[in-house]
C-alpha cells in the first residue's frame, strides 16, 4: 500500500473491535434526543458522588456556566479510593518508566496510600481548601500524586510544564498567588541528569511573597540549595505522614486546577476548570473515545503533565475510570530510537495517545526500529495537539498499528478541557486527516464571520454553540479577558480561536490557529510572548515573530530582528548573534520557544497604522515568492528584507 492518494482514504473499524466498542452510533442519538439530561446521566454513571445534585445546568449567566452545581463530590475519591472501596485496590494504577531504566509501580492501594500523606503532609505545611499548589515536576509518580493530593485537599494545583523557566515560574506562582511550590531536585533528560529546583528558587528570589513552603522530590540527586525554614524534602513530610486521610467534600462548582496557556497578547492566561463537570467529560471520553475496559487495557498517554492532556488523560481520565497506564519520564530517542515501541512491548500497551508531531519524527527514523519490536497488543491509537496530516497518519496506522488499530484524531485544547471533536473507535470510518465529528453531547460548528453556520465544503471559523461540561469557567482573576478572550467574536457562541473546513460529507477539518499563537510540535507558542522576549535583550530594538510550517513540528518559529543603534555599530556577527537571541529566549521563556532561525533585518514591513504584516515575513520564512505589498508604509520594504538576507 502506498502512502500516496490517501486524500480519498478511508478506514471502516475492524469488525473485531465493532463489537466490543463501548460506544455505538445511538450515543449519537442519545446525546441529540436527552439534551443535558444526556450529561447529567453520564456523571451518575462515571462518578461517585458524596451528595447527588438537583439542577444539571445553570447557564442564566453566560458565558459563565455551572454543572451540577449543588452536587458535592471529591476528585481524588473518585481517582483512587473508590477503586479500592470497589475491590480493586491491587489493580495497576501507574507503570512508571524512568528515563534511565528504572521502574515503579503502583496499586489503587499504593495510590490510596501515597496522594493520602501527600495530602497530610501538604496540610502540615498549611494548605487547605481553596488555596493555590504551584507544581513544577518531571514526570514521575509523585506529579500525579501531588495533582491528586490537591484535589483531595480541595486545594487548586497550576502545574508549570518542567521545560519553562524560571521567569515562567514566577509569573505563575505569582498570578496564582501560591502558597506552596512543589518540585523536584530534577530529573534525566536523554542520559544527563537535569536540575528543576534551581528554577524555582531563582524565580523565588525575584518574586512569589505568597510562597511559605516549597517541598522538594528527590529524584536524581543532584546537589541543591534549601532555604532554612521555607524549603522541605518530600520524604520527610510526605513519606512520614500518615496514609489514613478523609477526602474533602468540594462543590461540583468548586475549583480543580488553574493550567496557563499561551494567548494572543503576551501574558499568558490561567484556564480554571472545576470539579464535577470537568470530571464528567474526561471520564466520558476516556469510556467512548479511547473505548477503554479497565480491567484489560494498558493505557499510555506520552504528554506530560506540564500539558492539559497529562491533567485529562493521566492524573483524571484515566485513574477516574479506574485503568491501569503507563508513565514515561524521558525522550523517545533516549536511549535509542526505539525507546517508544520498546515500553509497548514491555507493558503490553493496548491503547496508545500521542502527537502527530510524534509521529512525524519516528517517520523520519525510520520503520526499521518499530518493526523491531512486538506492537500487536496495541488495539486503539491516538493523536492531539495538531492536524494529523494524512502521511504521518497512514504510517501509525500501518506500521504501529498493524492495519487493524483503529485511530482516533482528538480535536480539543486547555479551555475544552477533554476532547470535543473526534471519531468514535468501532463507530466512525476514519478519514485520515480530519477529526470528523463533535463528541457526542457536544455541539460544534464552523461558522462565518458574521456567525451564520456553513455548508458542506465551506471554510470559516470553529465555534462551540453550547455550553459543555469541562468547559474553563473563567480565566483565573479576569473573568472580562475571558468573556473577551472566547464569547466576543461571536454573540453566544464559543471562539476556539481555529479556522475549520466542512467537507462534502459534512466532517470537520482543523486548518490551523487564526490569532497569533503558533503550534509548535503541538504546543502553543504565542507570537507576542516571544517577541517580548527578544526585545528584553539589549540588542534588539524591535522584534517580529511567525510561526512557518516544519515538516516535523508542524510550525517553527522564525524570528525577525531589528539590532538597536548601538548594537549595529559594533558589527555583531549575525550567525553568532542570532544563537545568542535564541539561547535568550530559551531562558526567558523555554527552550521549545527558541526561534529555529533568528533573521536580523533593517527593517520590518508595516502598515501604514502600524501593523506588522506577519503574512508577507511568512512568505519569507518559508522561501515564498512575496505576496502583496500594496498596503506597506514604505513598499521598499520587503525588497530591503530579501536582499539583507542574501548578504
Ligand atoms: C490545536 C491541546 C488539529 C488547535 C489538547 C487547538 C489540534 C490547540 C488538535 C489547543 C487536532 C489540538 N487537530 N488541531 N486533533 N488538537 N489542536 O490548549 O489549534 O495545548 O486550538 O490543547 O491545538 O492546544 P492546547
Amino acid at each position: 500500500m502506498t502512502e500516496h492518494n490517501h486524500e480519498q482514504q478511508t478506514f471502516a473499524p475492524p469488525q473485531d473491535f465493532v463489537d466490543q466498542a463501548n460506544a455505538g452510533s445511538e450515543l449519537y442519538e442519545q446525546a441529540e434526543a436527552e439534551g443535558t439530561e444526556f450529561w447529567a446521566r453520564q456523571a451518575r454513571e462515571l462518578l461517585t458522588w458524596s451528595k447527588d445534585f438537583t439542577t444539571t445546568l445553570d447557564w442564566s449567566n453566560p458565558p459563565f456556566a455551572k454543572w451540577f452545581e449543588d452536587g458535592t463530590l471529591n476528585a481524588a475519591y473518585n481517582a483512587v479510593d473508590r477503586h479500592v472501596e470497589a475491590g480493586n485496590g491491587d489493580r495497576i494504577a501507574l507503570l512508571f518508566e524512568g528515563e534511565p531504566g528504572d521502574s515503579r509501580s503502583f496499586t489503587y492501594a499504593d495510590l490510596k496510600d501515597e496522594v493520602s500523606k501527600a495530602a497530610n503532609g501538604f496540610a502540615s505545611l498549611g494548605i487547605g481548601k481553596g488555596d493555590r499548589v504551584a507544581v513544577y515536576m518531571p514526570m514521575i509518580p509523585e506529579a500525579v500524586i501531588t495533582m491528586l493530593a490537591c484535589a483531595r485537599l480541595g486545594a487548586i494545583h497550576s502545574v508549570v510544564f518542567g521545560g519553562f523557566s524560571a521567569e515562567a515560574v514566577r509569573s505563575r506562582v505569582e498570578d496564582g498567588e501560591a502558597k506552596l511550590v512543589v518540585t523536584a531536585d530534577g530529573s534525566y533528560r536523554r542520559g544527563k541528569p537535569t536540575t528543576l529546583k534551581p528554577a524555582v528558587d531563582a524565580a523565588l528570589e525575584k518574586g512569589g511573597p505568597t510562597v511559605d513552603h516549597v517541598l522538594v522530590v528527590r529524584r536524581n540527586g543532584e546537589e541543591v540549595a534549601m532555604t532554612e525554614g521555607r524549603d522541605v524534602w518530600w520524604h520527610d513530610v510526605v513519606d512520614t505522614a500518615s496514609a489514613e486521610h478523609a477526602p474533602a467534600e468540594v462543590g461540583a462548582e468548586d475549583p480543580l486546577f488553574i493550567l496557563y496557556t499561551s494567548g494572543t497578547t503576551g501574558k499568558p492566561k490561567g484556564v480554571l476548570h472545576t470539579t464535577g463537570g470537568y470530571l464528567t467529560q474526561g471520564a466520558f471520553s476516556m469510556k467512548y473515545t479511547f473505548d477503554l475496559k479497565p480491567e484489560s487495557d494498558v493505557y499510555w498517554c506520552t504528554a506530560d503533565v506540564g500539558w492539559v492532556t497529562g491533567h485529562s488523560y493521566i492524573t483524571y481520565g484515566p485513574l477516574v475510570m479506574g485503568a491501569t497506564q503507563v508513565i514515561y519520564e524521558g525522550t523517545p530517542d533516549s536511549p535509542h530510537r526505539g525507546r517508544f515501541w520498546e515500553i509497548v512491548q514491555k507493558y503490553g500497551v493496548t491503547i496508545m495517545y500521542t502527537s502527530p508531531t510524534a509521529i512525524r519524527t519516528m517517520m523520519k527514523w525510520g520503520e526499521e526500529i518499530p518493526a523491531e519490536y512486538d506492537l500487536t497488543s496495541l488495539r486503539l491509537l491516538g493523536t492531539v495537539g495538531e492536524a494529523i496530516n494524512p502521511e504521518a497518519w497512514t504510517w501509525f496506522h500501518r506500521v504501529i498499528g498493524g492495519g487493524d488499530c483503529p485511530i482516533v484524531d482528538t480535536w480539543w485544547q486547555t479551555e475544552t478541557g477533554a476532547h470535543m471533536i473526534t471519531q468514535l473507535p468501532g463507530v466512525t470510518v476514519a478519514k485520515p486527516g480530519s477529526a470528523q465529528r463533535a463528541l457526542a453531547g457536544v455541539k460544534v460548528d464552523v461558522v462565518d464571520e458574521m456567525g451564520e453556520s456553513l455548508e458542506n465544503g465551506q471554510q470559516g471559523f470553529l465555534v462551540v454553540r453550547e455550553p459543555w461540561p469541562s468547559m474553563m469557567r473563567t480565566i483565573w482573576g479576569d473573568d472580562e479577558r475571558f468573556v473577551q478572550t472566547y464569547w466576543s467574536r461571536f454573540e453566544s457562541m464559543y471562539f476556539a480561536g481555529d479556522g475549520a473546513r466542512y467537507d462534502d460529507d459534512g466532517d470537520i477539518w482543523i486548518l490551523g490557529r487564526v490569532d497569533d499563537v503558533m503550534n509548535v510540535s503541538g504546543h502553543r507558542l504565542s507570537t507576542s510572548e516571544i517577541e517580548s522576549a527578544l526585545v528584553s535583550h539589549h540588542t534588539v530594538a524591535e522584534a517580529a515573530v511567525v510561526g512557518a510550517a516544519d515538516e516535523t513540528t508542524g510550525q517553527a518559529v522564525v524570528a525577525f530582528v531589528i539590532l538597536t543603534d548601538e548594537a549595529a555599530q559594533e558589527g555583531h556577527d549575525k550567525a553568532e548573534l542570532g544563537e545568542k537571541l535564541r539561547a535568550h529566549v530559551g531562558q526567558e521563556i523555554s527552550p521549545i520557544a527558541k526561534p529555529k532561525r533568528v533573521l536580523i533585518v533593517p527593517e520590518l514591513p508595516k502598515t501604514r497604522s502600524g501593523k506588522i504584516m506577519r503574512r508577507l515575513l511568512k512568505d519569507v520564512a518559508e522561501d515564498r515568492p512575496v505576496g502583496d505589498v500594496t498596503t506597506l508604509a514604505d513598499q521598499t520594504v520587503m525588497q530591503q528584507i530579501v536582499d539583507s538576507l542574501g548578504e
